[in-house]
């Protein structure tokens, strides 16, 4: 079970001091955590959670491998200062930024090159859902940014993703038994595209109320988590709600 916090455009350096000297206060928790602060503060973090069980990840990575692209961070870059994780396709990057299926699928090619553990986002729009696309949707997602990945599928770390856009942000987690429903669909879709096992989580306002029937789900392996990731007590009380399992 792995419990992994996405700061998104949030903190400052004292206040993430704070936030993760909290963390480290804890101790243990039922599951393992990481945390996927923005690019800038990444180094810092870094030396914070040196030596600990906290795992560092970042929130995008460039589709370039290096060079004369202003602006970039590069997978190697992530790796060097000691990310373990990187986020990639995120709704907020999909829709904000138009990120193509494609460029996903590059970022996560990347990702691997670097040896970093991708967690590639997916999810439907509040009127793909109610349109009931939501499984169209995300196949399309797992194909455009898997495709072709099978000759090296045995070496390639994942994590995916279930993110409905339509519940982040928003206070409103999707029920239990539609994400059941979901991460049942994208397994079977997985199992077809990779040889192994793929952890899922679920994000999407998930809080200390909501985790424990969501973490329990036999499908989810975690959480991907906003807002609540912000707020220590918050944090560890989702990480609290997650029993022990194989992700
Ligand atoms: P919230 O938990 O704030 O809804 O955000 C979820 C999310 O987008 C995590 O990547």
């Amino acid at each position: 079970m792995l419990i992994v916090g996405n700061w998104k455009m949030n903190g400052d350096r004292a206040s993430n001091v704070q936030l993760l000297r909290a963390l480290l206060e804890a101790g243990e928790t039922p599951c393992s955590l990481a945390i996927c602060a923005p690019h800038v503060y990444l180094a810092d973090c870094a030396a914070q959670l040196h030596g600990s069980a906290i795992s560092l990840g970042a929130q995008d990575v460039s589709q370039h491998e290096r060079g004369a692209y202003t602006g970039e961070v590069s997978a190697a870059m992530l790796a060097d200062i000691g990310c373990r994780y990187v986020i990639v396709g995120h709704s907020e990057r999909r829709v904000g930024h138009h990120e193509s299926d494609a460029l996903v699928a590059a970022k996560l090619r990347r990702a691997w090159e670097a040896g970093l553990t991708p967690i590639l986002c997916t999810g439907e729009t509040r009127d793909e859902y109610y349109e009931g696309r939501t499984q169209v949707v995300l196949r399309a997602q797992l194909r455009g940014a898997l495709a072709g990945i099978s000759a090296t599928a045995d070496a390639v770390a994942l994590i995916v993703a279930y993110e409905p856009v339509w519940a982040i942000g928003t206070g409103l987690a999707a029920t239990p038994s539609l994400v059941q429903e979901v991460h049942q669909f994208l397994r079977r879709e997985l199992a077809q595209l990779l040889p192994r096992r793929v952890p899922l989580l679920y994000g999407g306002s998930m809080k200390p109320d909501t985790a424990a029937a969501l973490l329990a789900l036999p499908d989810v392996d975690g959480g991907l988590v906003g807002g609540a990731s912000l707020n220590a007590r918050e944090f560890l009380a989702i990480a609290n709600a997650a029993k022990q399992s194989p992700a």
